[in-house]
């Protein structure tokens, strides 16, 4: 394609190096899209005869038939997808696809195909998302009374729900699905017709491939178009973020399927057992997605590294902008995919979450909070007596509601009998009913909000 200049062909460390169709084959449907749109509109804005240009559409349709039969064969002499397509064109009708690659640049060719390939490796992020949603939603409205000991610094706080618990990775998951719509409308902008760097002279019309795409418009910088890899930066970044929602997320349940918790149990399809100890049931996806995390994270650095000390416009490394988005691509889907299974068909042992709730006193400041608002105790204060209450129980080795009351009016006379209304952790629960608190009610109210908005998507 571009041997004219050339008297040797490369050695073959130089083809390898050189090649990306190892990897970029995956962009053929991306490919073919945007040579389609761009023949299209050298044809009517008589850059390309009309007979050409349907001889290109009619051999660009082979081709693809082909792919789609037949796979993408990895010719490294053949560099890249675009070349490979070409060449497979020219096979397929002569001379007439020689007039393709008319007022284009592989640099403009690259950037559009890679945006249209994140665009869609956005869009089905958004939909696997949104069915880890409706399974978040789902276990959280079964168990939106549950009582799950609340933790800070990973020791017993304050008793919630196991929904609202579940209603937290909700609310991680719905930002991501929004920082991928934010990320996919930056880019959706169509950098074909940039051409290598500087535009064209030929009267090419950039509105009629854009709007061909299905994007919102052309970008409006040639250097930039063809330098500017921010939409598979944002997709990363995007993506990293999320995997670390899926991580803390996976972190919980291999927590709480351990013995010492025994909060979950995840079901067979989701565990693996042990070559040696037959008791085992590991929880490996689990792992995994925490792993993983590790692994998109490092793509995304990766990329940035890559990216930041290039000059304007084209430079070969940024043939390396592919691989850690596909990889990502793959890391992440099985991640969410993992992590629905897991949430979709875990067993939560709510009968051990409430008795782990209730033996870690975790109800000490209601106490306090009661002390505050029925004895007129300055909060300080009320901490300090609560503080010797929990030391009795502990010594006494009783929950806080099963002190006697002869043991917390010698602590201090203003306790009276009403206190033990407090105490429960169902009270406690119900009692927080601020806006974004873990009342029973409160979880109800935002699985609704949740529901109406998956609804009105
Ligand atoms: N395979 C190349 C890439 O992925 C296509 C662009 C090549 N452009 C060039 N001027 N050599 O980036």
């Amino acid at each position: 394609m571009w041997g004219g200049r050339f008297a040797e062909g490369p050695s073959a460390v130089m083809r390898a190096i050189n090649a990306s169709i190892p990897f970029d084959k995956q962009m053929w449907r991306q490919d073919i899209a945007g040579s389609k749109a761009h023949v299209a509109m050298l044809a009517e804005t008589g850059i390309v005869a009309r007979e050409d240009a349907d001889a290109i559409t009619a051999g660009l349709e082979k081709v693809a038939d082909d792919y789609a039969a037949n796979g993408v064969s990895e010719d490294l002499a053949l560099e890249d997808i675009h070349m490979l397509t070409e060449a497979r064109l020219a096979e397929a009708i002569g001379t007439p696809a020689g007039r393709l690659h008319t007022a284009r640049s592989r640099n403009d060719q690259v950037a559009t195909d890679f945006r249209l390939w994140v665009r869609d490796a956005i869009d089905e992020a958004n939909v696997a998302l949104g069915a880890l949603l409706d399974a978040l939603i789902a276990r959280a409205e079964e168990h939106a009374d549950a009582v799950m000991p609340g933790f800070t610094h990973l020791q017993s706080a304050q008793p919630v729900t196991l929904g609202h618990h579940l209603m937290a990775y909700h609310d991680m998951v719905a930002r991501d699905r929004s920082r991928f719509a934010d990320a996919r409308a930056r880019l959706n902008r169509c950098p074909l017709g940039a051409a290598a760097l500087a535009g064209t002279g030929f009267p090419i019309d950039r509105e009629m491939t854009a709007a061909a795409l299905g994007f919102d418009g052309p970008t409006t910088n040639s250097l930039d178009s063809v330098s500017d890899r921010d939409f598979a930066i944002e997709y990363l970044t995007s993506a990293s973020q999320c995997a670390l929602h899926l991580s803390r997320l996976a972190e919980e349940f291999v927590l709480w399927a351990s013995q010492p918790f025994g909060f979950v149990s995840l079901s067979d399809q989701w565990s693996t057992g042990s070559s040696i100890m037959p008791q085992k049931r590991n929880p490996d996806a689990a792992e995994l997605v925490r792993g993983h995390s590790g692994r998109i994270v490092g793509l995304m650095t990766g990329l940035m590294i890559t990216m930041k000390g290039l000059p304007l416009a084209y430079s070969k490394d940024m043939q390396d902008d592919k691989p850690p988005v596909f990889e990502c691509h793959g890391l992440l889907a099985l991640s969410i995919a993992a992590m629905t299974g897991m949430v979709e068909s875990a067993t939560f042992r709510t009968d051990r979450m409430r008795g782990v709730a209730e033996a870690g006193f975790a109800t000490a400041t209601d106490l306090a909070d009661w002390l505050v608002r029925e004895a007129g105790l300055p909060f300080r204060e009320a901490h300090h007596v609560t503080g010797r209450a929990v030391a009795r129980a502990e010594a006494l080795h009783v929950k806080l509601d099963a002190l006697p009351i002869e043991e917390l009016t010698a602590i201090d006379a203003r306790i009276d009998a009403r206190v033990y209304g407090v105490l429960t952790v169902d009270a406690s629960v119900a009692s927080r009913r601020s806006f974004g608190g873990t009342a029973p009610d409160r979880v109800r109210g935002a699985i609704a909000a949740a529901r109406a908005a998956r609804e009105a998507e």
